[in-house]
């Protein structure tokens, strides 16, 4: 045990062993677990021999800030991928500051704002799509809709459109094509389990002598992306504008192929492929999770839904609305923020980092946790301190996001700095999601959509949906009746 650490409470066994946390981790009441014990304890709790969970809120900038310098721990390692018996590193699951530079700097600009704004026209024909097929699907059949599973349909043929200008087929077949979705959620959970235990990660699922024996174990994703990849190509040879003019959009295939033409060194199609899958892997359920929980809490919040219904009247939108329009509604903005501070996206785990030399200074106290400790915060905690989001954090109130009628603009400004230091919804730093922009274009488009068009109620109405802490908080059980709105002509958007 680390001297630095004696000091830290928590449970006797989590100082002795990491099965401690594995239990809790896989039955799925670790993030209760964490804050349950923050209470019990205060900000400091010891999760494992060399684990602690941080609670506070002003931490945040310490452990994952530009000046700090703390690594990711080895739990992300389990996030490499394993491709024909070989190792191949992602921007995800790097430690290595170097090397994930060396991985970052070439993509870097495919997933900056102005690249994404391409990514639009792809966008609307999923989403186009997607209100099509719950129109025949359920709104015109009266068939109750498991709008969980259909959120992960469009997050999935939405995301692979726009690598790869080809969807999976989701929303097509209304059905889990090639058991993807359930191979996704297995992978997750190895990876959440393992990553207690990276070393028998390593041991295990990352083995040349278990792909000598065993064979190929490429993830079905990967095979999956390889074959949409190259129908693309196929189709895109030659004939670029005319397969896909202008108007339909450069997928992110494209503009990686444009990048590769100006580093021909640096960039292998490989790469093309990993940056694909891991495009998939990170910014597909991640979506869905967060549209699940932007609807649930409109449908649960009748105030909220009302004031939103109000905005997006008075901006007079198309269908679909370009984001451009969307992303400048104040009240939108603060629905969508709110959601993902009230419904964080990891379940069980904390953003692990390692403290480095100069070890962390613990906030109001003497206390310094040494080198080498693992270190990190979770959205269930900081998300939730009152002394940054205020007395009513267990409420789902978009206003918080906004400015007060009696608040001066200086006050406004310090409390939205507060707020923003201790927003873990993107992780923080230098490791922070690089698909936001990509993300912040999906659910500003199609949330006007559903909330302008159409009326969703659960069933029964006072049905509240359950909640998996696993890899991600994963929601199931949003059966949803969906009707047009009265006075929405149809027919226009139906075309
Ligand atoms: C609402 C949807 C999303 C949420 C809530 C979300 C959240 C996050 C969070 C919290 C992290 C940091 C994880 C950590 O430090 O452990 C992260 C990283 C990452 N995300 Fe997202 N994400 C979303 C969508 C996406 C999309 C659509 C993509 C890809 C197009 C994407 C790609 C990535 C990548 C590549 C990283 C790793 C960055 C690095 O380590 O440098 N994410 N995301």
């Amino acid at each position: 045990m680390k001297p630095g650490l004696k000091s830290i409470p928590g449970p006797i066994l989590a100082k002795f062993t990491d099965l401690w946390r594995f239990y809790y981790t896989r039955n799925g009441t670790m993030k209760e677990k964490i804050q349950e014990l923050h209470h019990q304890y205060g900000t400091l709790v010891r999760l494992g021999p060399n684990v602690v969970s941080i609670s506070d809120a002003r931490m945040v900038e310490d452990i994952y800030g530009i000046k700090a310098e703390f690594p990711k721990s080895a739990r992300y390692t389990t996030s490499q991928a394993f491709i024909d018996g070989e190792i191949v590193h992602t921007v995800f699951g790097t430690q290595d500051k170097t090397e994930h530079s060396k991985l970052k700097r070439p993509v870097a600009s495919i997933y900056s704002m102005s690249s994404v704004a391409s990514y639009e026209p792809l966008v609307d024909s999923s989403i186009v799509k997607f209100v099509h097929t719950l129109n025949e699907r359920f709104i015109s059949t009266g068939k109750i809709c498991p709008i969980d599973q259909w959120f992960q349909y469009l997050a999935m043929d939405t995301i692979s459109v726009i690598l790869m200008s080809r969807p999976m087929g989701f929303i097509d077949q209304g059905r889990d094509v090639d058991s993807l979705l359930e191979h996704l959620y297995h992978d997750f959970n190895r990876r959440l389990h393992f990553g207690i235990f990276p070393r028998l990660d390593r041991l295990l699922t990352k083995n040349k002598l278990v792909y000598w024996f065993f064979g190929n174990m490429t993830p079905r994703v990967f095979l999956k992306a390889s074959q949409l990849l190259g129908e693309r190509n196929e189709i895109r040879k030659g004939k670029d504008n005319e397969i896909f003019p202008h108007e339909m959009g450069r997928d992110f295939t494209s503009r990686f192929l444009e990048q590769k033409q100006k580093n021909p060194d640096g960039i292998s199609d490989r790469m093309l492929l990993a940056y694909i899958t891991l495009n998939i892997f990170a910014g597909s359920d991640t979506t869905a999770v967060t549209m699940r929980a932007i609807l649930y809490y409109l449908m649960k919040t009748p105030r909220v839904l009302s004031n939103l219904r109000a905005e997006l009247a008075a901006a007079n939108l198309p269908f679909p609305a370009p984001f451009s329009l969307t992303n400048k509604l104040p009240y939108l903005n603060a629905v969508i923020k709110e959601a993902m501070r009230i419904h964080p996206i990891t379940g069980a785990e904390l953003f692990e980092r390692v403290v480095p030399a100069s070890g962390l200074r613990v906030r109001d106290s003497d206390l310094v946790i040494p080198e080498g400790t693992t270190v990190g915060v979770t959205g269930w905690t900081v998300h939730f301190d009152r002394r940054v989001y205020g007395a009513d954090v267990a409420v789902f109130r978009p206003e918080r996001w906004m400015r007060e009628e009696k608040e001066s603009e200086e006050a406004f400004r310090e409390r939205m700095d507060r707020m923003g230091r201790a927003d873990v919804r993107f992780g923080k730093g230098s490791r922070s999601c690089l698909g936001r922009h990509v993300a912040e274009l999906e659910l500003f488009k199609i949330i006007p959509v559903l909330v302008d068009l159409l009326e969703f109620e659960m069933d029964p109405p006072d049905k509240e949906w359950e909640v998996e802490y696993l890899f991600l908080s994963k929601q199931t059980g949003m059966d949803v009746k969906i009707k047009w709105r009265q006075g929405i002509a149809k027919e226009e958007i139906l075309g």
